[in-house]
């Protein structure tokens, strides 16, 4: 990895602010390699030296990784001025200054939501041909019959879209399970409108072969594993 300013390494990671990084480095409370980092432009690579807060390792990630269990009423935007997002859920020690959505969901629906820095895996996650598959759980204002798993299965078109055939599995007298390898807008929602139903709540249940964490309540967050990492990518089947 390339060299980087011990400032930006420090900001980075959310040691402290700017102004408070710089201070650190003054008071003589920052070393790389056991040295005392004297000025903030020196530049050390992050991935191979040991830095340290008085002598305290900084455990330095490129990127980071989050699962949020999505409450509803919050919008799914990076930033927005007027209104609280997803972000504004998270707690300071996973805010990071570049984090997106990795897919995004509507205001009313909840569930399993990544939140990252890294580009790369987010255009993976979410390249059509990536084929990442997706579970909602779905509860509609009527009750569920076999021919609407039918027309689910053999591709439906709805407001010049056309969907991909998608796995249903009934589940309650309406409520189904839906899997989705696409992610267009208000997806869910306009297929169960072309055969005649309305979606009255929504919840994402799984990404890939990533489960919702059930001990996440709503509205919380936490650091994914990379394990957990390479399942959201997996390609595997999930109806
Ligand atoms: N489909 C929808 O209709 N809404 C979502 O938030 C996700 C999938």
């Amino acid at each position: 990895m390339a060299l980087l300013r011990i400032d930006k390494i420090l900001s980075s990671q959310e040691i402290a602010s700017r102004k408070e990084i710089k201070m650190l480095i003054k008071q003589g409370r920052i070393k790389a390699d056991g040295k005392i980092v004297t000025k903030p432009e020196e530049k050390f690579d992050p991935e191979n030296c040991e830095i340290t807060l008085d002598d305290e390792p900084i455990l330095y990630k490129r990127y980071i990784y989050i699962m949020l269990n999505k409450p509803k009423g919050v919008v799914s935007a990076s930033r927005d001025s007027r209104e609280k997002t997803v972000l504004d859920l998270l707690p300071p020690e996973l805010r990071r200054k570049d984090l997106f959505l990795a897919g995004r969901l509507d205001r009313n629906t909840e569930g399993l939501l990544i939140i990252t820095d890294d580009g790369e895996f987010s255009h993976k996650l979410l390249a059509p041909k990536s084929h990442v598959n997706k579970l909602y759980e779905a509860v509609v204002d009527r009750k569920l019959i076999e021919n609407d798993v039918e027309k689910f299965r053999a591709g439906i078109s709805e407001g010049g879209d056309d969907f991909l055939p998608a796995d249903m599995k009934i589940i309650g007298e309406n409520t189904a399970l839906v899997e989705i390898c696409e992610g267009k807008f208000h997806q869910i929602k306009r297929m169960f409108h072309a055969v005649g139903t309305e979606v009255l709540e929504l919840k994402r249940l799984r990404i890939g072969g990533l489960l919702l964490d059930d001990k996440l309540s709503s509205g919380e967050a936490r650091e994914l594993s990379s394990e957990e990492i390479n399942q959201a990518l997996s390609r595997e089947k999930i109806l």
